[in-house]
């Protein structure tokens, strides 16, 4: 197998490809990756030394850097994409860029190119937030954010390639994955690496909303069956059913830590702050077999021991232009924060 994976330098699509290497060690891969800010060449160091990974800096949007990438590829999965819920509230002309437009340009190559599947990666979020019970796969589709509308309107936009021109499609829609080398602007990593520092945990709101932690290694083998055995033209949920809310998951992280509990801050809440996802993953598991393997727990104890040993990877972004981002999306927050709290004494 030649395969195209696009977005392998950020977070979950290193992890894919390093599962890769292990599972299917004689297939060609090529990584497509425009190194934003989240994509890190690092993160496939030790494959690029071998054979087995062919790295491309392009970008998905843009024809020629696709065409390049994609010849003599038998299937694509893309996880390219801009992947921040705050950042897309604060700007969403590159979402909406490389979640949709990206899409586009990728199956147009593919159908010059292709032949095996086209795994879309997408997410539990184009259901909306899910107050009660779980999202099945023919539930209507009610996102929120720039970020998840501008992912609805991708896997849209690749099914209907698949009915309209036969593209082998199939759309994967997962729950948060949390694991080594993810960007420390999402909550798992950003409150590890802020707990082992002594810095506050930002926590929006009242820190009862609810996400559903996949490990990541558990996503990539699940995403590897789909690529092998899904259907085209259909849709399959990735998730754990280990629904825990943020004040949980802050509490289990602080004790991974061995961090005091006085380091949680309740900040000004996220706008349009999505209460719950939740999955319904009958499908995946009764048609594939799949199942989750790492409980919450250990995939915590897993993830903590990464970032513990791997101080200078977070700690190089951390103290580059994250800071940036950091003050402006933070600072405010945890002042109002800090001051509420004196209040309260
Ligand atoms: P990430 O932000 O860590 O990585 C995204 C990667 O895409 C980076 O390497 C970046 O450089 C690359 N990229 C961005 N724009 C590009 C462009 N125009 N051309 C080429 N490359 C580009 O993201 P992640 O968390 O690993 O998510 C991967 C995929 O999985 C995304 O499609 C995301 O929507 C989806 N997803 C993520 C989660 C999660 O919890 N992280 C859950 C469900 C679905
Ligand atoms: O559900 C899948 C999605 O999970 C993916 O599609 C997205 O790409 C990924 O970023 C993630 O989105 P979330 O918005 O759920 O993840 P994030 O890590 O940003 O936030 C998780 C929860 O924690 C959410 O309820 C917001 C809250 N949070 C987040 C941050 C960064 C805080 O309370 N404080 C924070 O500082």
């Amino acid at each position: 197998m030649r395969l195209l994976v696009t977005g392998g330098a950020g977070f979950i699509g290193s992890n894919f490809c390093h599962y890769l290497a292990g599972e299917r060690p004689d297939w060609r891969v090529t990584v497509l990756d425009k190194l934003t800010y989240a994509g890190r060449r690092e993160n496939l160091e030790e494959l690029e030394s071998g054979k087995g990974l062919r790295f491309i800096q392009g970008d998905i949007c843009r024809p020629e850097d696709v065409a390049g990438a994609m010849e003599d590829c038998d299937a694509v999965v893309n996880f390219a994409a801009e992947t921040h819920v705050d950042r897309s509230i604060q700007d969403s002309a590159d979402f909406v860029r490389t979640d949709m437009e990206g899409v586009r340009v990728l199956l147009e190559e593919f159908g010059n190119h292709g032949g095996g599947t086209f795994l879309q990666v997408s997410t539990d979020e184009v259901y909306g937030s899910v107050e009660k019970g779980r999202s099945g796969e023919d539930d209507l589709l009610r996102p929120t954010s720039p970020y998840s509308a501008s992912k609805a309107g991708g896997e849209l936009l690749a099914m209907s390639y698949w009915h309209t021109h036969r593209t082998p499609v199939v759309v994967a829609r997962s729950s948060n994955n949390y694991g080594p080398r993810q960007y420390p602007e999402k909550l798992i990593p950003l409150f590890l690496t802020n707990a082992m520092d002594g810095q506050r945990l930002p926590l929006y709101g009242d820190g009862m909303n609810r996400r559903d932690w996949l490990y990541v290694e558990d996503n990539c083998r699940a995403l590897l069956l789909l690529l092998e055995e899904g259907r085209p033209g259909r849709v399959y949920n990735v998730g754990a059913g280990q629904e825990l809310t943020n004040l949980e998951v802050t509490e289990a992280i602080l004790e991974a830590v061995g961090a005091p509990r006085d380091l949680v801050s309740f900040v000004d809440d996220r706008p349009g702050h999505d209460r719950r996802y939740a999955l319904d993953v009958s499908r995946v598991s009764e048609e594939l077999g799949w199942r989750p393997e790492v409980g919450f727990q250990e995939g915590l104890r897993r993830t903590a021991q990464w970032y513990m040993e791997n101080r200078e990877w977070w700690e190089e972004i951390k103290s580059g232009r994250f800071r940036e981002y950091y003050q402006r999306m933070y600072s405010d927050r945890l002042r109002r924060a800090e001051q509420r709290e004196e209040k309260e004494l």
